[in-house]
Protein backbone atom coordinates (compact mmCIF):
# COMPACT_ATOMS: atom_id res chain seq x y z
CA UNK A 1 0.00 0.00 0.00
CA UNK A 2 1.13 3.44 -0.67
CA UNK A 3 1.34 6.15 1.95
CA UNK A 4 1.77 9.76 1.49
CA UNK A 5 2.69 11.66 5.03
CA UNK A 6 1.75 14.95 5.76
CA UNK A 7 4.22 16.87 8.24
CA UNK A 8 4.45 20.50 9.73
CA UNK A 9 7.27 19.78 12.43
CA UNK A 10 9.74 17.49 13.94
CA UNK A 11 8.54 14.93 12.40
CA UNK A 12 8.77 11.04 15.24
CA UNK A 13 5.79 9.87 14.05
CA UNK A 14 6.34 10.20 10.34
CA UNK A 15 9.83 8.81 11.39
CA UNK A 16 8.29 6.25 13.12
CA UNK A 17 6.64 5.04 10.12
CA UNK A 18 9.93 4.71 7.97
CA UNK A 19 10.97 2.37 9.79
CA UNK A 20 8.37 0.59 10.11
CA UNK A 21 7.91 0.47 6.50
CA UNK A 22 11.53 -0.85 5.89
CA UNK A 23 9.91 -4.38 6.52
CA UNK A 24 8.09 -5.34 3.76
CA UNK A 25 5.93 -7.44 6.33
CA UNK A 26 4.40 -4.08 6.93
CA UNK A 27 2.73 -4.00 3.89
CA UNK A 28 2.96 -0.42 3.29
CA UNK A 29 5.87 2.27 1.63
CA UNK A 30 6.00 5.35 2.42
CA UNK A 31 5.91 7.01 -1.18
CA UNK A 32 5.91 10.95 -0.26
CA UNK A 33 5.94 13.42 2.28
CA UNK A 34 4.37 16.83 2.35
CA UNK A 35 4.82 19.58 3.79
CA UNK A 36 3.38 23.10 4.94
CA UNK A 37 6.32 24.74 5.66
CA UNK A 38 10.07 24.32 4.80
CA UNK A 39 12.99 23.89 7.20
CA UNK A 40 11.64 21.58 9.09
CA UNK A 41 13.02 18.13 10.53
CA UNK A 42 10.40 16.08 9.21
CA UNK A 43 11.02 16.68 5.64
CA UNK A 44 14.88 16.22 6.48
CA UNK A 45 13.77 12.85 7.72
CA UNK A 46 12.00 11.99 4.61
CA UNK A 47 14.85 12.95 2.33
CA UNK A 48 17.48 10.63 4.74
CA UNK A 49 15.25 7.95 3.57
CA UNK A 50 15.10 8.68 0.05
CA UNK A 51 11.58 9.66 0.23
CA UNK A 52 10.27 12.24 -2.67
CA UNK A 53 8.88 15.78 -1.11
CA UNK A 54 7.20 18.71 -1.40
CA UNK A 55 6.15 21.87 0.12
CA UNK A 56 2.67 24.01 -0.18
CA UNK A 57 2.66 26.75 2.43
CA UNK A 58 -0.40 28.45 2.71
CA UNK A 59 1.10 31.95 1.96
CA UNK A 60 2.38 31.57 -1.15
CA UNK A 61 -1.05 30.83 -2.12
CA UNK A 62 -3.76 33.70 -2.56
CA UNK A 63 -6.59 31.95 -1.23
CA UNK A 64 -6.91 28.97 1.21
CA UNK A 65 -9.04 27.38 -1.67
CA UNK A 66 -5.86 27.74 -4.40
CA UNK A 67 -3.74 26.07 -1.82
CA UNK A 68 -6.38 23.76 -0.94
CA UNK A 69 -5.97 22.48 -4.48
CA UNK A 70 -2.84 22.89 -4.66
CA UNK A 71 -2.43 20.11 -1.97
CA UNK A 72 -4.59 17.94 -3.27
CA UNK A 73 -2.77 17.69 -6.72
CA UNK A 74 0.10 17.01 -4.98
CA UNK A 75 -1.05 13.98 -2.80
CA UNK A 76 -2.88 12.78 -5.52
CA UNK A 77 -0.03 12.71 -7.88
CA UNK A 78 1.47 10.05 -5.22
CA UNK A 79 -1.82 7.87 -5.75
CA UNK A 80 -2.37 7.06 -1.86
CA UNK A 81 -4.02 4.28 -0.85
CA UNK A 82 -3.73 6.45 3.00
CA UNK A 83 -3.03 9.70 3.53
CA UNK A 84 -1.74 9.91 7.54
CA UNK A 85 -1.26 13.63 8.50
CA UNK A 86 1.42 13.24 11.12
CA UNK A 87 1.69 16.46 13.67
CA UNK A 88 0.37 18.13 10.02
CA UNK A 89 -1.19 22.02 11.51
CA UNK A 90 -3.25 22.73 8.41
CA UNK A 91 -6.74 21.95 8.37
CA UNK A 92 -7.46 21.16 5.02
CA UNK A 93 -10.21 21.89 3.27
CA UNK A 94 -12.96 20.87 0.75
CA UNK A 95 -11.13 19.10 -2.22
CA UNK A 96 -8.85 18.11 -0.17
CA UNK A 97 -11.53 15.79 1.88
CA UNK A 98 -13.62 15.29 -1.69
CA UNK A 99 -10.34 13.34 -2.73
CA UNK A 100 -9.06 11.18 0.23
CA UNK A 101 -11.89 11.99 2.88
CA UNK A 102 -12.31 8.44 3.22
CA UNK A 103 -8.67 7.95 3.92
CA UNK A 104 -7.34 10.30 5.59
CA UNK A 105 -6.28 10.03 9.24
CA UNK A 106 -4.53 12.12 11.99
CA UNK A 107 -3.14 11.80 15.33
CA UNK A 108 -3.82 13.69 18.26
CA UNK A 109 -2.38 13.40 21.06
CA UNK A 110 -5.18 13.82 23.32
CA UNK A 111 -8.04 11.47 24.63
CA UNK A 112 -10.60 13.05 21.96
CA UNK A 113 -13.43 14.51 22.06
CA UNK A 114 -11.29 16.19 25.20
CA UNK A 115 -8.74 18.68 24.71
CA UNK A 116 -9.37 18.91 20.52
CA UNK A 117 -6.43 21.80 19.11
CA UNK A 118 -3.02 22.09 18.90
CA UNK A 119 -2.29 22.13 22.75
CA UNK A 120 -3.90 18.34 23.73
CA UNK A 121 -1.63 18.00 25.98
CA UNK A 122 -1.46 21.50 27.98
CA UNK A 123 -5.13 21.84 27.75
CA UNK A 124 -5.06 18.41 29.53
CA UNK A 125 -2.98 19.12 32.59
CA UNK A 126 -4.17 22.91 33.01
CA UNK A 127 -8.05 20.48 33.35
CA UNK A 128 -6.42 18.31 35.48
CA UNK A 129 -7.22 15.05 34.20
CA UNK A 130 -4.89 11.60 35.49
CA UNK A 131 -5.19 9.90 32.35
CA UNK A 132 -4.08 11.42 28.73
CA UNK A 133 -3.44 9.96 25.84
CA UNK A 134 -3.57 10.07 21.84
CA UNK A 135 -6.57 9.59 19.45
CA UNK A 136 -6.13 8.07 15.95
CA UNK A 137 -9.06 8.91 13.81
CA UNK A 138 -10.48 9.41 10.24
CA UNK A 139 -10.11 13.36 9.60
CA UNK A 140 -13.70 14.82 8.42
CA UNK A 141 -14.42 18.56 7.85
CA UNK A 142 -14.21 19.77 11.65
CA UNK A 143 -11.74 20.00 13.86
CA UNK A 144 -10.35 16.83 15.61
CA UNK A 145 -13.84 14.85 15.37
CA UNK A 146 -13.53 12.33 13.06
CA UNK A 147 -14.57 8.48 12.95
CA UNK A 148 -12.22 7.17 15.99
CA UNK A 149 -9.93 4.33 14.71
CA UNK A 150 -7.99 3.79 18.16
CA UNK A 151 -7.08 5.24 21.37
CA UNK A 152 -4.36 4.70 24.27
CA UNK A 153 -3.97 6.10 27.59
CA UNK A 154 -1.15 7.20 29.53
CA UNK A 155 -1.02 8.40 33.50
CA UNK A 156 -0.43 11.98 34.48
CA UNK A 157 1.92 12.10 36.58
CA UNK A 158 2.15 14.61 39.39
CA UNK A 159 5.40 16.46 38.76
CA UNK A 160 4.58 16.40 35.26
CA UNK A 161 5.32 19.36 33.33
CA UNK A 162 3.37 19.71 29.60
CA UNK A 163 7.09 18.82 28.21
CA UNK A 164 7.22 15.47 30.46
CA UNK A 165 3.61 14.28 29.66
CA UNK A 166 3.69 15.37 25.37
CA UNK A 167 7.30 13.02 25.76
CA UNK A 168 5.15 10.52 27.25
CA UNK A 169 2.42 10.74 25.28
CA UNK A 170 4.31 10.73 22.52
CA UNK A 171 5.54 7.38 22.29
CA UNK A 172 2.56 5.82 22.84
CA UNK A 173 1.68 7.72 19.89
CA UNK A 174 4.17 6.54 17.82
CA UNK A 175 3.26 3.12 18.50
CA UNK A 176 -0.11 2.99 18.20
CA UNK A 177 0.31 5.06 14.43
CA UNK A 178 2.60 1.90 13.58
CA UNK A 179 -0.03 -0.68 14.53
CA UNK A 180 -3.16 0.73 13.30
CA UNK A 181 -1.63 2.17 10.23
CA UNK A 182 -0.47 -1.29 9.63
CA UNK A 183 -3.55 -3.31 10.79
CA UNK A 184 -5.62 -0.87 8.30
CA UNK A 185 -3.38 -1.53 5.22
CA UNK A 186 -3.12 -5.19 5.79
CA UNK A 187 -6.82 -6.04 6.66
CA UNK A 188 -8.85 -3.19 5.40
CA UNK A 189 -11.88 -1.39 7.29
CA UNK A 190 -15.40 -0.41 7.40
CA UNK A 191 -16.85 3.19 9.05
CA UNK A 192 -21.01 2.38 10.21
CA UNK A 193 -22.37 5.39 11.92
CA UNK A 194 -18.84 6.61 13.33
CA UNK A 195 -18.22 2.78 14.03
CA UNK A 196 -14.45 1.95 12.30
CA UNK A 197 -14.20 -1.45 12.53
CA UNK A 198 -11.22 -3.55 11.32
CA UNK A 199 -11.79 -6.73 10.53
C1 LIG B 1 2.08 14.70 17.65
O1 LIG B 1 2.13 14.45 19.03
C2 LIG B 1 0.70 15.06 17.21
O2 LIG B 1 -0.30 14.47 17.98
C3 LIG B 1 0.69 16.54 17.42
O3 LIG B 1 1.96 16.96 17.04
C4 LIG B 1 2.89 15.93 17.29
C5 LIG B 1 3.71 15.74 16.05
O4 LIG B 1 4.99 15.32 16.39
N1 LIG B 1 -0.38 17.15 16.67
P1 LIG B 1 6.01 14.87 15.27
O5 LIG B 1 6.17 16.01 14.28
O6 LIG B 1 5.49 13.62 14.63
O7 LIG B 1 7.29 14.61 16.02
Amino acid sequence: ARLVVLVSGSGSNLQALLDATADRAYGAQVVAVGADRDGIAGLDRAAAAGVPTFVDSVKSYETRDEWDAALTAHVAEHKPDLVVSAGFLKLVGPAFLAAFGDRYLNTHNALLPSFPGIHGPRDALAYGVKVAGATLFFVDAGVDTGPIIAQVAVPVLDDDTVQTLTERIKVAERVQLVDYVGRLVREGWTIENRKVRIP
